[in-house]
Order: structure tokens, then C-alpha cells, then sequence
């Protein structure tokens, strides 16, 4: 058995359909049209946001949010994960009109619940929104720093990577980066590989959300390389959201080769139509890994989680 363990996977769009339809149901709200069929609706990157964005709008309450927090995290335990890092937007709960503190104890309950069921270990990872531009993610990294959670270990960025420059956001990281948060941030996903040199100059993250469009630039990929720069990759997202045509340009395994830390991921996996264990079958079919490598991929993932050292030694 090869125990896993996922840094990337955004907790609203780690709803399950089911869950958004019970939420809806509970609040009298019409679903259609991002629902049909049981699956999420959309066709491109903007419209798989707005999907995700109007679903997000029925976690309305703390113990929504521990519903959907347990229920990802039960989810994941069955499919032999041991930690789980999820990314949490402050936006996101003020645009349902849950005050922050709710969203967040409500998440810390839905961890606690699934731990105590199943012993599976979590941290959060506050992001901002880059399409929301740099005032409001400041607003989110001066929220996640004036109120800190001993749960709450990392900041980040998602969010629509065509829209403004990295060195907009300096500040907001920087002062994250003060606090003691890990930093990681979304690029060379939607952008080409200048938008990871960029993030890496500006934000001076450990770790990238996607980053796979670094294979790009030879330079580039040695300078992850020698910087021991992990790639949370999520390689069915970038599949889905036609970043590649299929798996056989996924450039997954070249990255690997040339030394960059590699994880595998889920994003948001019902609208991608995957989970952390067909994540992991994928790079089996794919990519050639074996269990051993399986295994290392999980032991890359745990050393570069945002966790205290204690924690760390326990999961390794
Ligand atoms: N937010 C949720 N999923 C995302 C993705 N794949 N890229 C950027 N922002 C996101
Ligand atoms: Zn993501």
C-alpha cells in the first residue's frame, strides 16, 4: 500500500456535488445551472471559477464548513492519505457572509472530527486571489497574520494567474513570510515560465502551485532544481484544463529527472473528475512510477509541508 499524502487542493472546490446539492437544499437555492447530472459544469478556466465561485456561496455557516472539511478529509483517508494540506479563502467566506473566525474554526472542527475518526493529520493554507488584484490580498494575508490559527501554517495565492504582475503582491507575502507562514504560490500553470521566475523573484515562495510550465526554460528548470523548489503538481487538473493535450505531454516525469521536487495533487477534484489516489495512478500509468517512487513522491510531500517539526517526524 502506498500512503499519500497531497499539499494542493483548494477546500471549496473539494465539494463534492452531493454535498453543494445538500447545501442548497438546505438553503432553497437552484443549483442547475452549475450542477448537472450529478457534475460540475463548466468549459474553460473563467467558467470553471464562476462554478466553483457560486457553489462556494452555499458554505454559509461554520458547520457547513465543518461538514465539508470532514467530509473531504474522511475521503482522503480512504484513499490511504495520512496529511493534508488545504488551501482556505477568506473571500470566499465573506462573499457567503461568514465572518472569517467562523469559516476557519469550522474547517479546525471538520479537521478535528476526521483526525479523531481516522487520525488522518491537516494545515490550512490562507490565500488570497489574484484576479481580486493586490489590495485584497493583502487584505487576506493582514487578516490570516492579525489573527493567527495554530492550524492556519501557510499563505498563498490562487486564483487567475493572466491578471497582474507578481511584484503587486510583494507586500502581502512579505509580511506573511514575517509572520512565520509557509509560502507557496499558484504560476506556470494559465502563464508561461516567465510567470513562475517572476513569482519566485517577487514572492520568494518554497513551493509553486503547478509550475509545470517551467519545463519551458531549460535555465529555469535548474534553477527549481538547485533551489529544491517543490512543484505541488496536479497533473489530471492540468489535463482538464487542457494546460496539456493528454499525459503523454505532461511534463510530470521530465521535471523529476531534472531534480525539481515533485508532489502530486488533487486541485479541486470533483471538477476535475479525479482524487489524490487516481492522481497517484496516473503517474503509475503514466509517468512509469513504481510504488517505491509512489512512496518518495509522499516522502517529498511531507518534507516540504508547512508543519511544525514534531508533526513532520511523526508522519515520516
Ligand atoms: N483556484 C482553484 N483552482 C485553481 C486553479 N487550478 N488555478 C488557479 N486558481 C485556482
Ligand atoms: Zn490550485
Amino acid at each position: 500500500m502506498v500512503l499519500k499524502a497531497e499539499l494542493h487542493c483548494h477546500v471549496e472546490g473539494a465539494a463534492s456535488p452531493r454535498l453543494v446539492e445538500k447545501k442548497a437544499a438546505k438553503y432553497g437555492a437552484d443549483v442547475s445551472a452549475i450542477i448537472q447530472g450529478g457534475k460540475f459544469v463548466w468549459h474553460d478556466f473563467t467558467s470553471f471559477l464562476h462554478a466553483y465561485d457560486q457553489a462556494s456561496m452555499l458554505f454559509r455557516t461554520e458547520e457547513d464548513y465543518a461538514d465539508l472539511a470532514e467530509d473531504y478529509l474522511l475521503s482522503l483517508s480512504r484513499q490511504d492519505a495520512i496529511y493534508s494540506e488545504l488551501f482556505i479563502s477568506t473571500d470566499h467566506a465573506i462573499s457567503a457572509g461568514l465572518d472569517p473566525r467562523a469559516y476557519i474554526e469550522g474547517l479546525a472542527e471538520g479537521m478535528r472530527r476526521a483526525k479523531a475518526a481516522t487520525g488522518i493529520e491537516g494545515r490550512l493554507i490562507a490565500t488570497g486571489l489574484r484576479h481580486k488584484g493586490p489590495e485584497a490580498v493583502m487584505a487576506a494575508a493582514r487578516y490570516i497574520v492579525e489573527n493567527p490559527h495554530p492550524l492556519v501554517t501557510g499563505f498563498g495565492m490562487a486564483g487567475d494567474e493572466r491578471m497582474h504582475n507578481p511584484k503587486d503582491f510583494s507586500a502581502a507575502f512579505e509580511l506573511a513570510r514575517d509572520a512565520g507562514l509557509g509560502i507557496t504560490v499558484h504560476a506556470g500553470e494559465l502563464s508561461g515560465w516567465k510567470s513562475v521566475s517572476d513569482a519566485l523573484d517577487a514572492l520568494k515562495p518554497s513551493r509553486i502551485g503547478h509550475g509545470v510550465r517551467a519545463i519551458e526554460n531549460p535555465d529555469l528548470v535548474r534553477r527549481l532544481a538547485d533551489e529544491q523548489i517543490l512543484l505541488e503538481c496536479c497533473p489530471g487538473s492540468n489535463i482538464a484544463l487542457s494546460v496539456y493535450g493528454d499525459f503523454a505531454a505532461h511534463p510530470f516525469a521530465n521535471l523529476a529527472r531534472a531534480g525539481v521536487p515533485m508532489t502530486l495533487n488533487s486541485d479541486d477534484p470533483p471538477y476535475f473528475h479525479t482524487d489524490l489516489a487516481q492522481e497517484y495512478e496516473i503517474a503509475a500509468t503514466y509517468f512509469g512510477y513504481d510504488d517505491e517512487m509512489l512512496k518518495a513522491v509522499t516522502h517529498t510531500a511531507l518534507k516540504a509541508a508547512f508543519v511544525d517539526e514534531a508533526t513532520r517526524t511523526a508522519l515520516l
